[in-house]
């Protein structure tokens, strides 16, 4: 005897090397909880299939409970024949009750097992992260309304570009995040299905209700084919996928306050809390929190190129490569939930330099104001935009600031410039006239605000 679950059609011993090489217990433990589940479900569809009388199933369901019990308080002794979870709770259960758990396992296989053990942790995982982000998008939609009027430069190409709300920026953040909130739960509909009842490949032959284990474990729905059930992964896929495109709005966040907190930038300050000193280097408070949420980014990108090769070109149906899915599910749902907290600490904490930011706002950046101002003055679009640009060479020239020119110097430029000209070289009044939906003036950054409230509002 082998020991195996599988033994019987063995007689040669497996090379210990193999032994450890096909073992997935030291990650796939992480499901004791959802495998027991599972179980107790099952044997409530044997039971109405009658393969199971009423005492066995109460048996079976007693012995599953003290199975969750001891992994609940760390008792529970995994054997070295325990290969997978699945296994390993099958052997702890028989070692309870006795012969009778051998009946738990009839048209099941772990095929079927392992996918709805998955789909289940994977439903409540999305749960928990989808908390924490929309924890992380309401810090930064209130950091945004508290700090809706203050001004900093607005950039493109990393050049300085047109002034905008620091409001405007954090929000820029927040509705890419509340679209990956959005997506996590179309993904977390696609997970919520149940795969239980397929058997290896062919399906149940013991008339089990699917409909009734679908109700025991709370699935929105049914898998439709046996075969796709039991061996397709795109569910994790598209898991690893909405983490790979979350954390590139979340690094992508974190690359611009990296930048804005060097001492050229001085915009903004990361607190203590999320900084690391230099072991060499006295003076230095380096942001490590942005830079670990920026490169954890490759480490999910990894994973998910990583399952979708494993996956291109698998024959139908379950393949032990499938295995692999776990540790990828089970590392990017850790390396999010951290990332998404301390990107969460890192917002709530941060000190702007208010004075620095309006310091760091130069009248270049109104040049494509000063063409408005023109075109408000009946010229076309193109006419003006060369005005403005025959203006800042002027100013370049003259080594003054565009605001610098005297309305003479202008009117050389064009006769439409006139007195009100000095409006323009208001900051204040430069955002306010973006105020078409969408814009960085106060009325549309609070439209903003009230929209991915509404929106988190109605997830
Ligand atoms: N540990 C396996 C996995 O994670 C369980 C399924 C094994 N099925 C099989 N036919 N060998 O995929």
């Amino acid at each position: 005897e082998s020991g195996k679950l599988w033994g019987g059609r063995f007689v040669g011993a497996v090379d210990p090397i193999m032994e450890k090489f096909n073992s997935s217990i030291t990650y796939d433990q992480h499901l004791w909880e959802v495998d027991v589940q599972g179980s107790k479900a099952y044997s409530r569809g044997l039971q109405k299939a009658g393969i199971l009388t009423k005492t066995e199933m109460d048996q079976i369901l007693q012995g599953l409970d003290k199975v969750a019990e001891e992994w609940a308080q760390g008792t529970f002794k995994l054997s070295p024949n325990d290969e997978d979870i699945h296994t390993a709770n099958e052997r702890r259960l028989k070692e309870l009750i006795g012969e009778t758990a051998g009946k738990l396992h009839t048209g099941r296989s772990r095929n079927d097992q392992v996918v709805t053990d998955l789909r289940l942790w994977m439903r409540q995982n999305c749960s928990t992260l989808s908390a924490l982000l929309r924890e992380l998008i309401r810090t930064m939609v209130d950091r945004a309304e508290a700090e809706r009027d203050i001004l900093f430069p607005g950039y493109t190409h990393l050049q300085r570009a047109q002034p905008i709300r620091w409001s405007h920026w954090i929000l820029s953040h927040a509705v890419a995040l509340t679209r990956d909130s959005e997506r996590l739960l179309e993904v977390q509909k696609r997970i919520n299905v149940l795969p239980l009842g397929s058997g290896a490949i062919a399906g149940n032959p013991l008339g089990v209700d699917r409909e009734l284990l679908r109700a025991e474990l709370n699935f929105g729905a049914i898998t439709l084919n046996s075969m796709d059930a039991t061996s397709e992964r795109d569910f994790v896929a598209e898991f690893l996928f909405w983490a790979s495109l979350c954390m590139t709005h979340l690094s992508r966040m974190a690359e611009d306050l990296i930048l804005y907190g060097t001492k050229e930038f001085n915009l903004v300050q990361l607190s203590d809390a999320y900084s690391t000193g230099s072991s060499l280097m006295p003076q230095k408070k380096n942001p490590d929190s942005l830079e670990l949420i920026r490169s954890k980014a490759g480490r999910v990108f990894g994973r998910c190129a990583g399952l979708l090769m494993t996956l291109k070109g698998l024959p139908s149906t379950y393949n032990k490569d499938l295995q692999e899915d776990k540790e990828a599910v089970f590392e990017v749902s850790n390396t999010m939930s951290a990332v998404i907290q301390v990107a969460t600490g890192v917002i709530s904490t941060l000190q702007i330099h208010h004075e620095n930011m309006a310091r760091a706002l130069s009248p270049d950046m109104l040049a494509t104001d000063l063409a408005y101002y023109l075109v408000r003055k009946g010229m076309p679009f193109r006419q003006a935009h060369e005005a403005s640009g025959k203006a800042v060479f002027m100013a370049e020239t003259k080594g003054v600031a565009l605001n610098q020119l005297s309305l003479q110097e202008l009117q050389t430029i064009s006769p439409l410039f006139s007195g009100d000209v000095s409006h323009v070289w208001d900051y204040g009044h430069s955002v306010e006239q973006y105020a078409a939906l969408g814009g960085t003036a106060r009325s549309s950054v609070d439209w903003q605000i009230g929209q991915v409230r509404a929106l988190l509002g109605a997830q």
